[in-house]
């Protein structure tokens, strides 16, 4: 009798109701997860894909350099640390059509005064990304966000298939994150053709931590702050203005396959860039020795790989700069 009486309402019900879950599920905006999507880069990309309308999830711990002000109901948000192994649980409970794994423990000086917690939390989190990402049915593409650190001492432009030769603690654990993705994506036939890398240069923008070199020349001019000048300014670096970002990772997400370098190669020493910041702001910055060991003195790589695949960059570094440290576009 009661299960007369359930079919008929499953009967009079079935017209309101999608055919298959199947159907309604495809009628959805894709879902993205983004570890570390409330950082500085990230929370940019975070913004960008909640705009372009898709279902948004980022797991982030709202530690050093996250950005929590942008939290405001548009995406769902789990305050999870990634090395907490349930984390694992929750990116296969959610099913995201694309993953970006972008948390990391990012400041050098702090790998450098604690290794064994920078190794520690950034491997571990980037194997419960993998482990889940093999067991997701959906899953269109994996980004694994790396840095041209993982190069070591750069002489000449270096493509993608240079040796990693991680040079201090930070840059090993994004070398190690490379490895993993790697050694997943060909044991693991789920992740095959769907696992990308970026590996960006000096990003600078907006929300950047202030202990990051273009941040402390932002603060220098508004503040007066004095910034540390390591190895007396020699370090070169390529800088992009954060804003490229989140279209590259985009194009990367639907067409990219292995290690992406992204740069327009606009590189300075840090003496240069702080030259550079002066002639735009007419203001005067300060200074005083410092030292970093271990310190790479020069970081440049090969950006046509990314270029082919069909980035176009929508701001160029003078335009970034003006912007970030004078204000509004022109
Ligand atoms: N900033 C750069 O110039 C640059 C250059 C190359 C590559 N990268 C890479 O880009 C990514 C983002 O860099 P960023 O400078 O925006 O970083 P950031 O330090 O500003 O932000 C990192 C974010 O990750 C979160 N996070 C850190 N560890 C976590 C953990 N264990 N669990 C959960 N959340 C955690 C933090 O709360 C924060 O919101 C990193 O993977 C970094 O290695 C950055």
């Amino acid at each position: 009798m009661i299960i007369h009486f359930i079919k008929l309402v499953q009967k009079k019900l079935s017209r309101f109701i999608p055919a298959t879950i199947e159907e309604s599920v495809a009628d959805l905006p894709p879902k993205i997860l983004i570890t570390g999507g409330l950082g500085f880069i990230f929370s940019h990309v975070t913004e960008y894909f909640v705009a372009k309308g898709w279902r948004v999830v980022v797991i982030d711990n709202l530690s050093e350099g996250s950005c929590p002000e942008i939290i405001d109901g548009s995406f769902m948000h789990y305050p999870l640390h990634m090395a907490n192994p349930k984390v694992v649980n929750i990116i296969l409970k959610e099913n995201p059509d694309y993953v970006i794994h972008a948390s990391s423990v990012t400041d050098v000086d702090y790998s450098i005064r604690e290794p064994y917690r920078t190794l520690r939390k950034n491997i571990l989190s980037t194997l419960h990304v993998f482990e889940a990402c093999r067991n997701l049915s959906n899953l269109k593409k994996l980004v694994y966000v790396s840095t041209d650190e993982v190069y070591g001492e750069c002489e000449e432009r270096v493509s993608e298939d240079k040796v990693m030769l991680p040079r201090n603690p930070y840059s090993c654990a994004k070398a190690a994150g490379s490895l993993v993705r790697i050694a997943y994506e060909n044991t693991y036939p789920t992740l095959t053709g769907k696992t990308a890398e970026t590996r960006f240069c000096n990003v600078f923008g907006p929300r950047q931590d202030p202990a990051k070199i273009m941040s402390a020349i932002k603060k220098s001019i508004d503040e007066g702050y004095s910034i540390p000048l390591h190895q007396e300014g020699k370090g070169y670096r390529e800088y992009l203005y954060v804003k490229n970002i989140p279209p590259a990772v985009d194009l990367i997400l639907e067409k990219g396959l292995g290690v992406y370098n992204v740069t327009l190669n606009d590189g300075f020493t840090t003496k240069e860039l702080i030259e550079k910041a002066r002639e735009v702001t007419g203001e005067e910055i300060k200074t005083h020795p410092s030292h970093r060991p271990g310190m790479d003195l020069k970081y440049q790589m090969d950006g046509s790989r990314v270029r082919a695949l069909g980035w176009e960059p929508l701001y160029t570094f003078e335009e970034g700069l003006k912007e970030y440290l004078v204000g509004g576009r022109e």
